[in-house]
């Protein structure tokens, strides 16, 4: 295709430097946020007057029957054009003739590609923020169902004190929460005009920014035109805040890999989400859990790629900066599908309360709830700490558990003892009192419920 930039030079290039310079395989994804940026920009034209008024809705009808036929399939992307913005003013001038090469009037592609990028990503970053609350829901509701089932909560990875799974679950919510709010927080900044600041200099036209950042649903223009050019900060903001998405779904998945082994047996994922072995008749496998673990070092990978790509570059447009886009779409996509099928595995998951129950039961994981029932007799809690201790000791040595210890071999620990002690190491006794604020309480995991629900209501 004739280079609509040929001028300078003849435009004839190599056809491998065509190729390697070509973005359109990924920036055709954009098509309807350039075209969008494009009907806005010639509204402004025509409103200042630095076109006629009849020549700017002639060019906005022309953008609208390109969209249209896109949308519809009557117009395919030209795989051979540089890019998704040379191709649309391309058609456009195609079928408007003299007219549409009105249409790039104080505009460059450098404000052009930073405009598309930033509306095309406020899309993405809504919908990424959906499909969170869509997983949170999903945690919500099955914690309900499990806010008293009793499970070792552990630290190290050794059984430390009970809890119940339905407040393991709202630990996830909670980090999904703050997802939320990084990438609303993260959305501002990406939605502010970067259209207006041309190639860097801004332009000699009396263009109204404001008309168009207004018109885009953005919050204001840039303040500085080299900077509107030249800032990727939304893209990295994205990435990073969309890497700690992975991180949180990755932490789920490492637990819903352990909870399926048989060694833990916690939970069984639902046929609809594991896969079977090519080998081994007997095998179920998390392959979706252990694919989202493993999908998080690629968004590592696209952010690193941003911030390495962007740290040595003058200002302001740099070729280098094409290079954004098949990072960031692929953390986007990346993300997007971790999410769903994160939420599939968690709303088609059963749990084994039983199982749970058993391995809570092994581990001494109601140790502190005897010292606190030392304290409870007057004791100081290092001493009660102590003597706990010993009779954990005492308990291994004669194979037995802290339930079945008989009474008078406590009282040989301490005189305080009582026949009260069995129902103070009561595994849904000892879960029950823990209704401190954020506790594993069912009542305080039933309340931790009814706020989160409440906030991603909003
Ligand atoms: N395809 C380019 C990109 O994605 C568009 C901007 C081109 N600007 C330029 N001065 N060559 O970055």
């Amino acid at each position: 295709m004739a280079k609509l930039w040929a001028g300078r030079t003849d435009g004839r290039t190599d056809k491998a430097a065509d190729e390697f310079n070509s973005s359109i395989g990924i920036d055709r994804r954009m098509y309807r946020q350039d075209i969008r940026g494009s009907m806005a920009h010639a509204a402004m034209l025509g409103e200042t007057g630095i076109i006629e008024a009849g020549e700017a809705d002639a060019l906005i009808d022309g953008l609208q029957t390109i969209l249209d036929d896109l949308d519809a399939g009557r117009l395919a992307v030209d795989p051979g054009a540089e890019d998704i913005h040379m191709f649309v003013e391309q058609v456009l001038t195609d079928r408007l003739g003299e007219l549409g090469k009105k249409l790039h009037t104080a505009r460059s592609r450098n404000d052009q590609v930073a405009l598309d990028s930033r509306l095309y990503l406020r899309d993405e970053t809504d919908e990424i923020s959906g499909r969170v609350r869509e997983l949170i829901a999903a945690l919500c509701d099955r914690a309900e169902e499990y806010k008293d089932t009793v499970m070792p909560g552990y630290t190290h990875l050794q059984r430390a004190q009970p809890v119940t799974f339905g407040h393991q679950l709202m630990c996830y919510a909670m980090m999904l929460l703050r997802d939320i709010e990084r990438l609303s927080d993260c959305r501002k900044r990406i939605n502010i005009s970067p259209i207006g600041s041309c190639a860097l200099a801004g332009t000699t036209y009396p263009t109204d920014r404001a008309f168009e950042a207004e018109k885009l649903g953005m919050e204001k223009p840039c303040l500085n035109s080299i900077d509107g050019v030249s800032d990727r900060d939304f893209c990295v903001e994205l990435a990073a805040d969309i890497a700690i998405v992975m991180m949180h779904l990755s932490r789920l998945s490492e637990e819903l890999v352990l909870w399926a082994s048989w060694e833990f047996g916690f939970v069984e994922l639902s046929d609809a989400f594991t896969t079977g072995s090519s080998i081994m008749p007997q095998k179920k496998n998390p392959d979706m859990a252990e694919l989202v673990r493993g999908k998080t070092g690629r968004v590592y990978g696209d952010l690193v790629t941003l911030l390495t790509m962007l740290k040595g570059l003058p200002l302001a447009y740099n070729k280098d900066m094409q290079e954004d886009k098949e990072c960031i779409f692929d953390a986007c996509d990346t993300v997007k599908a971790c999410l769903d099928i994160t939420a599939g595995m968690i709303r088609t998951m059963r749990a084994r309360p039983e199982r749970m129950r058993t391995a809570a039961g092994e581990g001494f994981i109601n140790a502190t709830d005897l010292a606190d029932y030392l304290v409870s007799k007057g004791l100081p809690f290092r001493d009660a700490y102590k003597i706990s201790g010993r009779i954990v000791s005492e308990c291994i040595k004669c194979g037995c558990v802290l339930e079945t210890l008989p009474l008078e071999a406590y009282k040989e620990f301490s005189p305080v003892f009582g026949p009260d002690v069995f129902c103070a190491i009561d595994l849904d006794e000892c879960v029950k009192r823990r209704t401190s604020f954020g506790g594993t309480a069912p009542q305080s995991v039933a309340a931790q419920i009814a706020a989160v629900r409440e906030l991603i209501a909003k």
